[in-house]
């Protein structure tokens, strides 16, 4: 087993969003949120290459975004000229505040679970009064992924790249520290072609083990 901390865009290119319509769905629930609403001040966690940041672009007055890997930096900059780019760790990066809406899709896994609360907790605090922090997340605690890897979760957990909380353990914490919760469920595909494709994608992407 290898432990890879860095997220590799082009791995998951090939063997995830090449393989999914994921994007699309997430984008089609965005653009029918937000429909005609307007932030003055928005920030976006984690934007990878900016596909769904474009969305949230489109209706901020003001974006701010942050990204931790620097091989993003550029088409972010690109992208989003007037934006605020930072190329930072969220959990160390000073953040301005007062923001409408917050942003994090498809993030949390890269953190430990035992800091989701911490982070979104001060991402919160960065929020106006009646702002929103929107979370985007799988639910890796049910359905099929889960029975290929749950016997095996604890044992493979100190090599693994990514770490999960049971969602429903997850809202009802962020409940109890005070937020108002509003749940929109979601799915989407991901199609291999083979047996063989699906083991590598497993291995590569899921557990994040190399055949090194
Ligand atoms: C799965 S991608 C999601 C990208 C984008 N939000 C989207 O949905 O298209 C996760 C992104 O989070 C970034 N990331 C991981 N850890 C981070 C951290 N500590 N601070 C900021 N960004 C981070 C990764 O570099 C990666 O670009």
């Amino acid at each position: 087993l290898s432990k890879d901390n860095q997220f590799s865009p082009d791995l998951f290119q090939r063997l995830f969003y090449s393989k999914t319509n994921e994007k699309t769905v997430v984008a089609k629930l965005l653009r029918e949120n937000f429909l005609d609403r307007k932030f003055n001040k928005a920030l976006d966690i984690g934007a990878g290459p900016g596909e769904i940041t474009n969305i949230l672009a489109q209706h901020a007055d003001a974006l701010t975004i942050v990204e931790a890997n620097t091989f993003y930096e550029n088409t972010l900059r690109n992208k989003f000229p007037r934006a605020n780019v930072i190329i930072g760790d969220v959990r160390t990066t000073e953040l301005d505040s007062d923001f409408n809406f917050i942003l994090l899709n498809q993030v949390l896994y890269f953190f430990p679970a035992n800091e989701w609360l911490t982070i979104c907790g001060n991402l919160r605090n960065k929020l106006s009064s009646g702002g929103e922090l929107l979370i985007i997340l799988n639910d890796h605690h049910c359905g099929d992924l889960r029975k290929i890897f749950a016997s095996n979760f604890n044992r493979l957990k100190p090599h693994l790249t990514w770490d999960y909380m049971p969602l429903d353990q997850f809202a009802s914490a962020l409940t109890k520290g005070g937020a108002t919760l509003s749940v929109v469920p979601y799915s989407y595909e991901v199609t291999y072609e083979s047996l063989g494709e699906t083991i590598t994608a497993l291995e590569a992407i899921y557990f994040g083990v190399s055949a090194s």
